[in-house]
């Protein structure tokens, strides 16, 4: 079983072995290594994404991979076609892996009972994004050294995010502590049995402070006020920033929304890892296309 549905089901051992994985492609100098030669991987993308996409891209063509980019605005998606006949059709064309990201939450699992060749979720729905919180986790580890014992603070719209729940997963496994900070609106009912609600005030004093994007195409009209009234209870400002511990650092998935989650002049600040992690996107997704196809 070579597929990557999730975190909630990979062992630790499969979790650090990846990470492992990523910090040897991260060390090497060549940018090309032909070892996917031969290999096809089509990156399917059923809802939009430009990190995600971007870096699967470069990390297939580092390792030597023929790429097959399909968005679904360009394609039978239009007239009516599923998300299996799709990924049939492209099966039966002799691709070796593909990469999916999707709206429906549970498709994926069955798509992978059905096709035979390695799929990589890309994200689904607000269910999963493994290799975000692998990048995460990633970032996290060449920040501290180590993720057991590290404090993470979640804030913000964890009801619609797959990031906030991969993370969960993938952080309990490693040892740390994982606490959400959103409003009434914005929590996950059955997460809480996971991790604890705190205040925005307690979730400023974590080693890590991950804010997600307000994620205002999966909300419907009415549900946040105003961005400004978002950016003030919940907001990651200038104020609440400096409030923060000096060894503490600042995630965010991107796309960012500045000036609601977070504050212009804190996405480029020098606690901030934004740009760092989508860099770690790249040997992170090299380590799971190889583990693919291995
Ligand atoms: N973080 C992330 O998944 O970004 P994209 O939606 O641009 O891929």
């Amino acid at each position: 079983e070579r597929h990557l549905l999730g975190l909630k089901q990979l062992e630790r051992e499969e979790i650090a072995s990846i990470l492992d994985r990523a910090a040897y492609w991260e060390s090497q100098t060549s940018k090309v290594t032909p070892r996917l030669e031969g290999k096809f991987v089509a990156n399917m993308f059923f809802e939009n994404s430009t990190r995600t996409r971007f870096s699967f891209e470069v990390a297939e063509k580092r390792l030597g991979a023929q790429v097959l980019n399909f968005s679904a605005a360009a394609s039978s998606v239009e007239k009516g076609e599923s998300i299996y006949d799709t990924v049939r059709t492209l099966e039966s064309m002799g691709i070796d892996a593909g990469v999916i990201r999707m709206k429906p939450i549970g498709l994926l699992a069955e798509l992978a009972e059905k096709i035979k060749v390695p799929l990589i979720n890309a994200g689904d729905g607000n269910n999963e994004h493994p290799t975000q919180a692998l990048l995460d986790l990633y970032t996290m580890k060449k920040t501290f050294g180590e993720i057991k014992g590290l404090t993470v603070s979640i804030i913000g719209d964890i009801l619609h995010s797959r990031v906030a729940r991969s993370n969960l997963w993938g952080l309990q496994k490693l040892g740390a502590n994982v606490q959400f900070c959103a409003p009434d609106n914005m929590q996950a009912p059955e997460l809480a049995e996971h991790a604890p609600y705190v205040s925005v005030e307690e979730a400023l004093q974590a080693d890590v402070v991950m804010m997600l994007r307000v994620q205002l195409e999966r909300h419907d009209k009415g549900f946040i006020r105003s961005a400004e009234e978002y950016r003030e209870h919940y907001g990651l400002t200038v104020e609440r920033a400096a409030r923060m511990k000096p060894h503490a650092v600042i995630m965010h998935p991107a796309p960012v929304n500045r000036g609601v989650e977070i504050d212009d002049e804190l996405v480029e600040h020098e606690k901030s890892k934004i740009f760092a992690q989508m860099g770690n996107g790249v040997p992170i997704r090299m380590a799971v296309i190889e583990r693919a196809l291995s």
